[in-house]
């Protein structure tokens, strides 16, 4: 694949501002410089309960801003907003069958779908998987409410300019949702409880001081997860097997009650065919794959096939030097074309733009949640295929003292591009087809 200058340019302007910082790549310890505390802290996190261990159900956006947004949700007005629509709709909910180092359960819900049983969801929205990442389970519990009460109430919504019918609404609901919207309660509890722009979670077991504590779970997944099968030149920059580092992957792959809750929705859910983990601020939506440069014409040169072992990963010059990710043309068609459509309703709601591309090109990574839920129907031809997206939403705050705390203005754009990015993503999907 061609590779323009422009495009290269982008792209190096955008590794300034993915899920890493610029100090937290190729492998990185951190040490923060001290004067970015003296910052303020972005939008407030909400003290008590909006609503009220939930008796009472959010409204987004979309459908009417009747839930005051002044503040972000707390971890627990997480879980009470969840109560709270499943209460005034009536959908079932789930608990994942891991508890986390602290303790916490992982909880979502089910919307939507035609027919009944697990079958009838082929959608899948996980959010706040990386835990400074304010905003991310907001924006999908504020858009599930948006649905599920335009639905109830026959109506449309509206996401800044863009706009969608009922019929849209009705027709989205079709696909059949699964949400999670906080993947990582203990990292958010305790980023929100510390301001200390936390990404990992709170996992302590290779720990050995208070600076190496946790593991990146969105390096945590089994897809080329062993380090030692990348190329040298990228193999301190996919992931890391330093406990300190930021993107440091832990023991094995699916060490982690989080990334095994994530598997667990995939396996519960047999027939989901359409995956978005949610994070910030690159302003992206990313497709497969993440590894190297997507090829069409090689189905044998794959993640699986140790004949190319240490030559894979997608390297820093322009061309792909040996290697490149079989991807079918269909597939590649299809998953770009969703992913495109999801950018255009993300811009044209505010007027910012949003960039569609190859996830390897923001930088390539392993183990990383998309990639796994891609990888999965070749590791396993009983899995169903799913199609695997990071959304990267925002643009960051420079002001803040962690430029992922979004200010009061972007956290409402957020909002509106997301949730406009998620409808879109249901109406495409179910264009392209939810099933074989
Ligand atoms: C929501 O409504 C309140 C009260 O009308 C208003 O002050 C606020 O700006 C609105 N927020 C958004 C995001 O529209
Ligand atoms: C791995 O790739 C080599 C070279 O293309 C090919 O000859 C071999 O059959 C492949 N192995 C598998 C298991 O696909
Ligand atoms: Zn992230």
């Amino acid at each position: 694949m061609k590779w323009s200058k422009a495009r290269r340019l982008l792209c190096l302007a955008e590794l300034a501002s993915a899920c890493l910082l610029p100090e937290e790549r190729e492998g990185g310890h951190v040490a923060r410089s001290g004067n970015l505390h003296t910052r303020d802290n972005g939008k407030a996190i909400g003290t008590g309960d909006r609503f009220n261990g939930g008796k009472l159900f959010p409204r987004g956006l979309g459908s009417g801003n009747e839930t005051d947004l002044s503040t972000i949700l707390n971890v627990n007005e997480v879980n009470s907003a969840l109560q709270g629509l499943a209460a005034e709709y009536g959908f079932e909910t789930f608990t994942t069958p891991y508890q986390t180092y602290e303790g916490a359960t992982i909880s979502g819900g089910k919307v939507g779908g035609q027919g009944t049983g697990n079958d009838a969801y082929h959608i899948y929205l996980n959010g706040a998987i990386h835990a400074r990442e304010r905003g991310s389970s907001d924006n999908i519990i504020y858009f599930i409410s948006d649905l599920l009460y335009a639905n109830k109430h026959n109506t449309g919504l509206s996401y800044g300019s863009k706009t969608y019918t009922n019929a849209d609404v009705v027709q989205a609901l079709n696909a059949g949702i699964v949400f999670v919207p906080l993947s990582n309660p203990d990292g958010v509890a305790y980023d929100q409880s510390t301001n200390s722009c936390w990404r990992k979670n709170r996992n302590p077991a290779a720990a050995t001081s208070d600076s190496t504590i946790a593991i990146d779970l969105n390096r945590n997944f089994d897809f080329v997860w062993d380090l030692s099968k990348w190329a040298s030149s990228v193999r301190s920059s996919v992931a890391s097997s330093s406990p300190g580092s930021e993107v440091y992957h832990g023991a094995s792959a699916f060490s982690e009650p989080e990334t095994k809750s994530i598997k667990w929705v995939m396996d519960t859910f047999s027939k989901i065919r359409w995956f978005i983990d949610l994070h910030s601020y690159a302003g992206d939506i990313l497709y497969s794959w993440g590894s190297d440069t997507d090829q069409t014409a090689n189905p044998y040169m794959n993640f699986l096939n140790s004949t190319y072992d240490r030559v894979r990963g997608r390297t820093s010059d322009s061309t792909t030097t040996g290697y490149g990710e079989y991807i079918p043309q269909a597939d590649l068609n299809n998953i770009r074309n969703v992913g495109t459509q999801v950018g255009k309703a993300m811009d044209a709601s505010t007027g910012r733009s949003y960039t569609v591309m190859q996830s390897a090109y923001l930088y390539p990574t392993s183990g990383a949640s998309d990639d796994y839920a891609f990888s999965r129907h070749y590791t396993d031809s009983k899995l169903n295929l799913i199609y695997g997206y990071t959304i990267e939403f925002g643009f960051g705050n420079n002001a803040a003292s962690c430029p992922f705390y979004p200010s009061d203005s972007q956290y409402l754009l957020n909002l509106q591009e997301t949730n406009a990015g998620f409808m879109e993503f249901l109406l495409a999907a179910s264009r392209v087809g939810l099933s074989d």
